[in-house]
Formats: C-alpha cells, structure tokens, sequence
C-alpha cells in the first residue's frame, strides 16, 4: 500500500534506489538528499518492507518532475509503478501543478499515464526522452480507485 515516505523508510529506499543506479536506470540519491526532501516521496510498502520508490519534485508552482521511480526487482510487472504514478499525478493534480513532466529511458512506460515525449536530451551521460503531461489531460483523469495513507491527510 502507498504512503508519505517516513524517516524510518530512508535507508531503503536508499537501498532500493542503488540496486537501480547499478543497473543505470535512475540517477543516484544521497541519504542526505533523501533525507532532506523526504517529504516528497512516496512509498509503496507491503508489512514495512518498500517495495516500490518515487518522488515528485515541485520545480516551482506549476511545475513538477518524477523522479526516482523504482520498483523492487522481485516485484515488478504487479502495478506497483503504475499505482505510484497514479499517486504522484493525483497529488500533482491537488498542488494545481500545470505540467508534470520525467525524463526517462522508458517512453512506453509513461505513454500509459497520458505523458508525450517533448524531445531527446542527455541525461547523465544517456540519451533519454523529456515526456510531460499537461494540466487539461490531469484533470480528465479519474483517480477515485487510488486509495492513499498520509501522515497528514494534505495530498
Ligand atoms: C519502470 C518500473 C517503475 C515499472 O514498475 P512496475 O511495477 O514493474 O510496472 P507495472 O506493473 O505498474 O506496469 C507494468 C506495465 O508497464 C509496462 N511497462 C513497464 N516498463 C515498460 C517500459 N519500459 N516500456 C513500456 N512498457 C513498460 C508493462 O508492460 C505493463 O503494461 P500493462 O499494464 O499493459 O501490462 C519498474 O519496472 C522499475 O523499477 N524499473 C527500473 C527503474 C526504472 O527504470 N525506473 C523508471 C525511471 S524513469
């Protein structure tokens, strides 16, 4: 189930997030860099244990990007990714973000959310698609089935 990221979860989600910077799939996160935007990332935890990672950061107020997407390697393909994405776009869509955007490898992936590739940029030495999805397509969305637990119930 998802949830707000707490101080207890940092260490794995350091370590989900390594396992991933080793295969070159995501860019890497500091414990301290976790630590200090905590309060952007979400968790998708099954009796503690994180299992999936991402982080929604505010560029400024109507912007946003996905960052840190990862889902344990023993559990991917269960719509564990797809439920976070579906959390970070409804908590965009609650902060009245106007563009969302990720800069990815995984085009496919985000096409299913309703995101479209803007260009092809270098990103930490890979070539990698900058997909955004935009205010209108946000507000047609229908998040109902997303159940989220938040500390303080603002998301
Ligand atoms: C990408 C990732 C987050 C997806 O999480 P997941 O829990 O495995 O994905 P889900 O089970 O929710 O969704 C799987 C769906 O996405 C599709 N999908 C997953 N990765 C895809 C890709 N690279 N391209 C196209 N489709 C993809 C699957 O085919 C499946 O489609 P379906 O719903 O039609 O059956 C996960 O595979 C992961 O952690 N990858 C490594 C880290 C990474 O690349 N992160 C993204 C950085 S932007």
């Amino acid at each position: 189930m998802i949830s707000k990221a707490v101080d207890a979860d940092v260490w794995q989600i350091k370590s989900l997030t390594d396992y991933w910077v080793g295969k070159n799939a995501i860019l890497p996160r500091s414990t301290k860099d976790i630590k200090a935007n905590l309060s952007e990332f979400f968790v998708w935890k099954n009796e503690n244990r994180v299992l999936g990672v991402v982080s929604l950061e505010i560029k400024d107020g109507k912007t946003s990007v996905i960052r840190t997407l990862c889902v344990s390697p023993e559990h991917q393909g269960k719509g564990i990714g797809t439920q976070l994405v579906h959390t970070v776009l409804q908590h965009a869509k609650n902060k009245k973000m106007e563009t969302i955007y990720a800069v990815t490898k995984n085009v496919g992936f985000f096409n299913k959310f309703g995101f479209s590739k803007n260009k092809t940029i270098l990103s930490d030495g890979q070539e990698k698609a900058y997909m955004s999805i935009g205010f209108s397509s946000l507000a047609d969305m229908n998040f109902s089935s997303i159940s989220l637990a938040t500390s303080s119930g603002n998301c």
